[in-house]
C-alpha cells in the first residue's frame, strides 16, 4: 500500500510545482500594477495594485448594462468601482483599449473604431518614458521615467485629482486657491450609470470650512441639501459619529494660500473604506469588514440622517430637534417666535422666526447697548458662509467685537478649544441640536433676560404694590390663624401612603412651583418640563409637567386611568407617584423628589459624580433596576411594559437605591393606529421596536441590557449604537473587563469575586441586547442571572448592528426628564 502511493505523491508534488510555477508566471505577466508607453489594456486585462493588492483596475459593465467602462474597484468588492474613466461616453463592446498616444502626452482610451472615449492630458511636452502606475493607495499616477516616488509633486497626473462618486484615503475635496479648480465627488446618475448624477459634495471655502451636499440643478446652480457642522479644529462638529472611526482614519483639513481641502487617511493596517455620495443624496462612510466569510462593507456614518439634516429645515432663527418629533422639529430659538404660525401649521418652517424684543443696537452708540447674549448649547452652528471669521482672537475678544457692532447677530468660538470667533450678521440658518455639538451666542434683547423682566414689573408695579401690601398685612393676621391650616391640607402629600395618589389642584402646582418659574426647572425633555416643588413643610417633591403638544388626544383622555395604573404600581425599585394634576389643558405628575438625581448624572457625569458610584454599587443598582422591571413586567395582574428604560429615567434615593420613573406615561404619547409617532429613545430602543413598531416585554429587555452596559462602561449608546459593537469586540477578545469605566479605579488584582460579578454582568447585558427578541432571556431569567454565581449562562450570539435601526427617522427622545440637568 505504502510503496505504491509514494511515486504518486511524488508525481502530485511535482504537478502542483508546475501549476504553482504557471500561476506565478502568469500573475507576473497578467496582473501588473503599470502600464508602460507602448503597452496597453484591452477589455478583459487588468492592473492590480501591488502591495496587498486591494485595487483593480479594468473594463466593466455597471448594473444592468452591457455598455463598457474604464473603473478602478475594490478586489474583494469587484462591483464597489470607485473611479470611472469615461463616465460619460461609454464604450459599446468589448474593443476598448488603454494606451498612451505616440507622443507621449496624454493617456487615452479608444473603442473599436479608434475614437478617444476619453483621455488625460498630462503634458505639453513628449514624456517619453510615460508611466502610468495603479499605485496601493488606489491612485492612478502618470510618471515619467520609472523611478517610483510616491511624492505627489513627481506625477504628472493622477486619478485622486479626478475624483468619480468616492473619496478615498488620501484624496481631498475642496478649493485649488490658485486656478480656483474644485475637488469634489459627483455621485452617478443610477446604479446602471456612472455620469454624474444630481448631487455633489465638496468642502465650501466661505466662512469656516464645512463639508456641504449640493443638488445640482439642470440649468446649473443648485441647492444645498445637507451640511455637516464647520470644521471645529478635529472634526466636522454636527457629525458626532467620527468617534468612531477618527482612530482609524484621522482627519484633516488644509487651509493654506494654496488650497483649502478636506481629506484623510488610513493608519497602517486599517480596514478598506471609503466615503461614497450616492444618487439618492445619500453620503455614507464604509467600512470593509471581512469576518465572518464574506465579508461585507459596513456602515460608519450616513448623512442626512435625520429631518434636522434638511438644510435650514427650521428656517432662519428655528432650532431643529430630531428628538422631538412627538410635537414637530422644528421650534424657535429664544426669543423668537414663529414668523407664519398658519405655514407652521401645515409644518411649512420655511418663514422660519421673528425677533420678539427689538435689540437695544443703534449704530454709532454701541458702548451702552443693553443687549446680552444667551448661550444656546450642544448645536449645530448655523451655516458660515456669510459669517466673518477671525482664528486670531478669543472667545472674549469676540463677545466684545459682536456686542459692538449692531449687525451682530449671534457669535461662536471657531474651534473645539473655545479659540478663534465666528460673527454672524444675518440670517441664523440650519441650526439643530445634535450630540457633543457648540455652543452658540445669541444676541438678544435685556427683556429676554427673566430677572430683568421681574425688575421691570416691579418698578412699574411698585405704587400697586405698596397698597397690595398693606392690605395684605391686615388679611395676614386673620389668614395666619385660618388659611395655615388649609393650606396644610392643600399642598402636603400624605407620608402614608395608603391614603392612594391625590389630586392637586393647578393652584397648588404653581404655588409649590412659583408658578413654574425658571429657576426651579431641573430637568426637560422632549416631552416634558421638571421642577423641583417645595411644599408648605419645607419637603420637596418632583414636579414634571407634560408638554401639551406632545400629548395624544388619546393621551389626555387616558391620563386619569393611567395615573390610577400607575399609582398602583408599589415596589421599591418603582419610582412612587405621589399625585397628579388633571385640569384644564394642564397634565402634571407629582413624585418624591431625589436627592442624587438619575443614574444618567453619575454615569455619565464629571469623573467625581461617577467616582460616587463604586464598582459594587453599581452592580446593585443594575440588580435593583433588574428587580423593579421584573415587577412591572410581572408583578400585577397585567404586565406593564415600561417601554423608555434608560439612565435618565432610573434616580437613585439617598441609599443610591435605584427607583425606575416614568413607568406607563410613555403610553400617552404614543398616537392611536392612525398615528406615526412612536416612543423611541435612540440607543435604547431594540429594533424591532424602532424599524417596526412591535413592542413586547422583551423591548424592556433590549433598553435595559443597554443600561447594565452604559452603566459599566460610563459610555453613551447613542444613536449610532457604538457601544454595542465595542462589548463585542471585547467579548470575542476574551477582555470584557476592559469595558469598565476608566475614570474610575479598576477593581484591585486581589478582588477576583468582584471581577468575577462583573464579567458576568457584562455577559447578561450582552444576552439582553441579542437582536432577535426570542434570543433575549426574561427579566426574571436575568434577575436569576445577576444574583446567582452558579447558573447557566448561554453564549451570545453576533449582533449584525442593522443599519436602518441606527438611523430611524421616526424618533423622539420621551421626556427624558432628568436626564439634562438644568441646576
Ligand atoms: C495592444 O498590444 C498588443 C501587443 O501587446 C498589440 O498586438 C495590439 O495591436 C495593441 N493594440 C492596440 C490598439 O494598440
Ligand atoms: C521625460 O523624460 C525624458 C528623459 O528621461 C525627457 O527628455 C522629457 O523631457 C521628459 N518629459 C517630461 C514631460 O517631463
Ligand atoms: C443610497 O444610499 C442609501 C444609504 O446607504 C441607501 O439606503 C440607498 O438604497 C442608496 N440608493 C441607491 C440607489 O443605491
Ligand atoms: C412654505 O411657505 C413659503 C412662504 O413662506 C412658500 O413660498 C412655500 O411654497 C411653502 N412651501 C410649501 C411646501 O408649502
Ligand atoms: C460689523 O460687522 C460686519 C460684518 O462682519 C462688518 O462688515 C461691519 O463693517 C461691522 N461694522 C462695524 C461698525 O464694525
Ligand atoms: C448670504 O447673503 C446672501 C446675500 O445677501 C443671501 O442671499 C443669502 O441668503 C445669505 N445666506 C445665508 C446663509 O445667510
Amino acid at each position: 500500500m505504502r510503496s505504491t502511493s509514494q511515486p504518486n505523491l511524488h508525481l502530485l508534488l511535482l504537478g502542483f510545482f508546475f501549476l504553482l510555477l504557471s500561476f506565478l508566471t502568469s500573475a507576473a505577466a497578467g496582473v501588473a500594477d503599470k502600464l508602460e508607453k507602448g503597452q496597453n489594456i484591452t477589455d478583459g486585462q487588468t492592473l492590480v495594485s501591488s502591495g496587498a493588492g486591494s485595487y483593480t483596475l479594468g473594463f466593466f459593465s455597471p448594473g444592468k448594462s452591457t455598455k463598457r467602462y474604464l473603473g478602478i474597484w475594490f478586489t474583494v468588492s469587484s462591483d464597489t468601482v470607485y473611479w470611472v474613466a469615461n463616465r460619460d461616453r461609454p464604450i459599446d463592446g468589448n474593443s476598448g483599449v488603454l494606451l498612451f498616444n505616440d507622443d507621449g502626452t496624454q493617456l487615452v482610451l479608444l473603442d473599436g473604431t479608434r475614437r478617444t472615449m476619453w483621455s488625460a492630458i498630462f503634458s505639453a511636452a513628449p514624456a517619453s518614458a510615460a508611466v502610468a502606475h495603479l499605485r496601493d493607495s488606489g491612485n492612478l499616477v502618470v510618471r515619467n521615467g520609472s523611478s517610483d516616488v510616491a511624492a505627489a509633486a513627481a506625477y504628472l497626473w493622477q486619478s485622486f485629482d479626478h475624483p468619480s462618486d468616492t473619496l478615498l484615503p488620501g484624496m481631498k475635496m475642496g478649493k485649488n486657491m490658485w486656478d480656483g479648480k474644485e475637488w469634489s465627488i459627483t455621485a452617478w446618475r443610477s446604479p446602471d450609470d456612472p455620469s454624474p448624477g444630481d448631487y455633489r459634495r465638496t468642502l465650501t471655502t466661505a466662512g469656516l470650512p464645512e463639508l456641504v451636499l449640493w443638488q445640482v440643478a439642470a440649468g446649473g446652480g443648485g441647492k444645498i441639501v445637507y451640511r455637516t457642522d464647520p470644521w471645529n479644529g478635529r472634526f466636522f462638529n454636527g457629525v458626532p459619529e467620527v468617534a468612531r472611526y477618527s482612530n482609524e482614519f484621522p482627519l484633516h483639513v488644509t487651509a493654506t494660500a494654496t488650497e483649502v481641502t478636506y481629506g484623510y487617511e488610513a493608519v497602517p493596517g486599517a480596514q478598506l473604506t471609503r466615503v461614497v455620495v450616492n444618487q439618492t443624496g445619500s453620503v455614507d462612510r464604509l467600512a470593509w469588514d471581512d469576518a465572518g466569510g464574506g465579508g461585507s462593507w459596513q456602515s460608519y456614518f450616513h448623512g442626512p440622517r435625520d429631518p434636522c439634516d434638511a438644510y435650514a429645515a427650521c428656517g432662519p432663527f428655528g432650532l431643529c430637534d430630531a428628538e422631538a418629533a412627538a410635537s414637530w422639529f422644528c421650534r424657535c430659538l429664544h426669543g423668537f417666535s414663529v414668523a407664519s404660525p398658519s405655514e407652521w401649521a401645515s409644518r411649512n418652517a420655511s418663514g422660519g422666526c421673528r425677533r420678539d424684543a427689538a435689540l437695544d443696537c443703534v449704530a454709532g452708540r454701541t458702548a451702552t447697548t443693553t443687549d446680552r447674549f444667551r448661550v444656546v448649547r450642544g448645536v449645530k452652528l448655523p451655516d458660515t458662509r456669510n459669517a466673518s471669521v477671525d482664528m486670531g482672537i478669543t472667545a472674549e475678544e469676540c463677545k466684545r467685537r459682536c456686542l459692538a457692532n449692531c449687525s451682530c447677530v449671534a457669535y461662536a468660538a471657531a474651534d473645539i478649544d473655545g479659540g478663534g470667533c465666528v460673527i454672524w450678521t444675518d440670517g441664523i440658518v440650519d441650526v439643530r441640536l445634535v450630540d457633543r455639538g457648540q455652543d452658540l451666542y445669541l444676541r438678544l434683547a435685556k427683556a429676554e433676560f427673566a430677572k430683568n423682566k421681574r425688575s421691570r414689573v416691579v418698578r412699574i408695579a411698585a405704587p400697586v404694590a405698596a397698597s397690595v401690601a398693606i392690605l395684605s398685612i391686615i388679611f395676614g393676621v386673620i389668614c395666619n390663624v385660618w388659611c395655615r391650616k388649609k393650606r396644610r391640607i392643600l399642598d402636603i402629600i400624605p407620608e402614608n401612603p395608603a391614603m392612594g395618589v391625590r389630586s392637586f389642584s393647578l393652584t397648588t402646582v404653581k404655588s409649590i412651583t412659583e408658578n413654574f418659574s425658571e429657576n426651579r426647572v431641573i430637568g426637560e425633555g422632549g416631552f416634558s418640563m421638571v421642577y423641583k416643588g417645595v411644599q408648605s413643610d419645607g419637603k420637596m417633591v418632583a414636579v414634571k409637567r407634560l408638554k401639551q403638544s406632545a400629548l395624544t388626544n388619546k393621551g389626555k383622555k387616558d391620563f386619569a386611568r393611567e395615573v390610577a395604573v400607575m399609582a398602583g404600581l408599589r415596589h421599591n425599585n418603582l419610582l412612587h407617584l405621589l399625585a397628579y394634576c388633571n385640569e384644564g389643558d394642564e397634565r402634571i405628575l407629582i413624585y418624591a423628589y431625589m436627592n442624587n438625581k438619575s443614574l444618567y448624572n453619575h454615569i455619565f457625569g464629571p469623573s467625581t459624580d461617577r467616582a460616587s458610584l463604586h464598582w459594587r454599587r453599581r452592580l446593585e443598582i443594575i440588580q435593583g433596576i433588574a428587580k423593579g422591571v421584573v415587577y412591572l413586567h410581572e408583578g400585577t395582574d397585567n404586565s406593564v411594559i415600561h417601554r423608555d428604560l434608560k439612565p435618565g429615567n432610573i434616580l437613585l434615593d439617598d441609599e443610591w437605591k435605584p427607583k425606575i420613573a416614568d413607568f406607563g406615561t410613555a403610553k400617552l404619547f404614543v398616537a392611536d393606529e392612525s398615528g406615526q409617532t412612536l416612543v423611541v429613545s435612540q440607543g435604547y430602543a431594540s429594533p424591532e421596536y424602532q424599524l417596526r413598531g412591535e413592542i413586547s416585554l422583551k423591548c424592556d429587555v433590549y433598553s435595559f441590557g443597554v443600561v447594565l452596559l452604559e452603566t459599566l462602561s460610563g459610555v453613551r449608546n447613542g444613536s449610532m449604537q457604538t457601544l454595542l459593537p465595542q462589548v463585542w469586540r471585547l467579548w470575542e477578545q476574551g477582555n470584557l473587563i476592559d469595558l469598565l469605566d476608566r475614570t474610575i479605579a479598576r477593581p484591585a488584582s486581589d478582588e477576583t469575586e468582584l471581577v468575577y460579578d462583573l464579567e458576568r454582568c457584562i455577559h447578561i447585558g450582552l444576552l439582553c441586547v441579542q437582536d432577535k427578541a426570542e434570543d433575549r432571556p426574561t427579566m426574571s431569567e436575568v434577575v436569576a442571572m445577576l444574583t446567582s454565581r452558579t447558573s447557566q449562562m448561554e453564549q451570545p450570539r453576533r449582533p449584525t448592528l442593522d443599519s436602518r435601526a441606527m438611523h430611524p427617522l421616526r424618533q423622539t427622545d420621551i421626556m427624558g426628564t432628568t436626564t439634562i440637568d438644568l441646576t
